[in-house]
């Protein structure tokens, strides 16, 4: 059974078609990437996807479920998540912060930056894991606002990861590609699929795997 498959899926804004008959079967431990000129409809399609966006017709199943019209809380719980294509990171926290604020096991703990900075490393040393995913095992320590464009791309690609999502959609940009299959390699076992959004031109078609170490 396919992880997600999207039929008929039909967006309109007003009087504007802007998805019309989407159908789209990404079936497991697979990184699919949707491609298209700028207004074609993509970060449309995510936000259906994550419920953003409730289509006027079709429908998303996710491992089966009919998951149409959820709120993205919902569907996001259902294991969803996404980086955006615009930056959603704290610009004043370290790498570490946050990836650790992301953790489902730090969020268990209510938000608490202080506690876990004075009391459990077990956060951190986490978030550091997940970070090395990303090639910024060494960056933990900087201030997100600090890093370069391509490494705070690859942060929010952690930040996604450090909740263990059973998909991630990826509004990344060509910067932080190389380091998100990265993180895939990584977490090939553990997490299976990947829908990607590759910009056009990237060498990475719709359907193409990551390449993993042998
Ligand atoms: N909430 C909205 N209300 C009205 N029109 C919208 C809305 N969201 C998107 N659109 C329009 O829908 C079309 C598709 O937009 P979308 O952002 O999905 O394209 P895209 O393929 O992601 O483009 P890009 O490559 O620039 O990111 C555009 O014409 C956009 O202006
Ligand atoms: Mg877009």
């Amino acid at each position: 059974m396919a992880l997600i498959e999207a039929a008929g899926v039909h967006v309109r804004f007003g009087d504007r078609v802007v998805l019309e008959s989407i159908d789209l079967v990404v079936p497991e431990g697979e990184f699919h990437g949707l491609m298209g000129p700028n207004g074609a409809g993509k970060t449309t399609f995510f936000n259906v996807l994550t419920g953003r966006v409730k289509p006027s017709r079709g429908s998303i199943r996710l491992d089966g479920e009919d998951v149409t019209g959820l709120s993205s809380h919902r569907i996001a719980a259902k294991g969803v998540a996404r980086s955006f294509q615009i930056m959603t990171l704290f610009d004043e926290f370290t790498a570490c912060e946050n990836v650790t604020v992301a953790l489902p096991s730090f969020r268990a703990r209510g938000f608490d930056m202080r506690r876990a900075a004075a009391g459990d490393n077990g956060f951190a040393e986490t978030a550091l894991g997940v970070l090395a995913t990303v090639g910024l095992a060494d960056k933990g320590a900087v201030r997100a606002r600090d890093l370069s464009y391509g490494d705070r791309r690859a942060l929010e690609i952690a930040v996604a990861l450090a909740q263990s999502p059973r998909v991630l959609c990826l509004g990344a940009g060509r910067a932080a590609q190389g380091k998100a299959h990265r993180g895939c390699d990584r977490t090939r076992h553990g997490i299976p699929v990947r829908a990607g959004r590759p910009h056009i031109g990237d060498p990475l078609g719709p359907g193409r795997r990551p390449r993993h170490p042998a």
